[in-house]
């Protein structure tokens, strides 16, 4: 199993979808696979057709933002004593975070086939909220599939949800959480595929929303390649490119372009969920040892129990609060392209603390797992040696809990 140069990871799969062999698939319903074949064939079209592109490019400019600010963060770093840690600040994105690049090309497909409902799944409510912005701004009708459990901790992208007009469908069953969002989602766009088009919100489920999720995302990338050539003049040694891993579209966006340069050269860390510190749950399946197994219509390394049923997973961060992983990591883990550890709640909660008293940046609790590990790996590192976190998402949907655990008014 190895990664070929120059091919964009996205398309690095067999004939039959799956990444290194065995990552992904299309493991579908007999009636999803006239929709699925539809927006396989659309998707494939029009990520050629220069009209669409420059569209997408457009609209990434001019409603998204693009491009977010890559900053150093002086005070981190002169607190910290060793590498130099910079930001790539992606919650200056509208909305707040990344998932509005992979709902605004979801929209735009939608609109594209004709179809004028869109539905989705969330779990920290970003990709929900972001969903029902951009069905807003196409005049899509949209409904958002959420855990009971996630609409009670994330309220401020709730409220945001309905103020832009979507219906949110509380999911009751399981753990109340995403996993249980993405299969009620995927359980009403089987009933419903004629007439609406479905957005997943990650880089995962069956291979074709995988692709679509990580073409929209490596944006993040493209922008990151061009700041950091103008900062050093040349894309330097020794860099270290640390994201959150939840499905791992923000980690795909923020790594697509760099996954070419030697590991020596560019090392790809991705930060799970480790969840409390006392408890057995967490939801890590890369860095904690899950087996292969399938959820979602893919192929991953899956938290479960021996007998192959999804294991319940813990997390303080909603959007990280999942049993299942991108295929491409699973591939980019095994082909040790990537390293994959984690961080605790307890360890989200200090580098948050620590983040926000000494810079001017705001992570929400996902970067700020990413954050814990800069924060745990930057001083034993020399000074030339250059940390980039993606601060992949604001704090503000997080104000309950924070407030809670910290007594902090944000
Ligand atoms: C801000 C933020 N970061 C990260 C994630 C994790 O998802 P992914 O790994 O797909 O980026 C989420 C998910 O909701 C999120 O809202």
């Amino acid at each position: 199993m190895k990664l070929k140069r120059k091919i964009p990871l996205i398309d690095q799969h067999d004939k039959f979808g799956f990444w290194g062999g065995k990552f992904g698939g299309s493991f579908i319903p007999e009636t999803l696979k006239k929709p699925i074949d539809d927006l396989t064939k659309d998707f494939q079209k029009l990520r050629k057709n220069k009209n669409f592109i420059k569209k997408r490019n457009f609209y990434f400019k001019n409603y998204i933002g693009s491009p977010t600010r890559f900053i150093k963060l002086e005070n981190l770093t002169e607190y910290l004593g060793g590498a130099q840690i910079w930001a790539k600040v992606v919650s200056d994105a509208n909305g707040g975070a990344h998932k509005i690049y992979n709902a605004t090309v979801h929209a735009l497909i939608c609109k594209n086939m004709g179809k004028k409902y869109i539905v989705g799944d969330t779990g920290a409510g970003y990709a929900g909220k972001m969903l029902s912005m951009a069905a807003k701004k196409f005049g899509l009708k949209c409904k958002i599939f959420m855990g009971a459990k996630d609409i009670k901790r994330q309220k401020p992208n709730c409220d945001a949800m309905r103020k832009n007009g979507a219906e949110i469908v509380p999911v009751f069953s399981g753990s109340q959480t995403l996993v249980d969002a993405v299969s009620e989602c995927m359980r009403y766009w089987v009933s419903n595929c004629d007439t609406t088009h479905m957005c997943v919100g990650s880089t995962v489920g069956p291979n074709i929303f995988v692709k679509i999720c990580g073409w929209s995302t490596s944006q993040i990338s493209r922008e990151l390649k061009k700041q950091i050539k103008k900062k050093f003049n040349k894309i330097p040694n020794k860099v270290k490119l640390i994201n959150c891993v939840g499905g791992g579209s923000s980690a795909y966006g923020f790594w697509s372009e760099f996954v070419d340069y030697p590991k020596s050269q560019i090392e790809l860390i991705g930060v799970e969920a480790g969840g409390p510190k006392k408890s057995k749950l967490h939801a890590a399946p890369l860095s904690r040892g899950a087996k292969l197994g399938v959820l979602h219509g893919a192929a991953s390394y899956v938290c479960q129990n021996s007998e192959g049923q999804i294991k319940e997973t813990e997390s303080i961060s909603a959007g990280l609060d999942y049993p299942g992983v991108s295929p491409i990591h699973c591939f980019l883990k095994d082909t040790k392209r990537a390293r994959y550890t984690y961080a605790t709640d307890e360890d989200a909660l200090n580098a948050y603390k620590l983040v926000t008293k000494l810079e001017k940046i705001n992570p929400s609790l996902e970067p700020s797992h990413a954050f814990a590990e800069a924060i745990k790996i930057a001083p034993k590192l020399s000074k030339n040696t250059i940390v980039i976190v993606n601060s992949c998402g604001d704090a503000k949907k997080d104000r309950d809990i924070l407030r809670k655990k910290l007594g902090k008014k944000i």
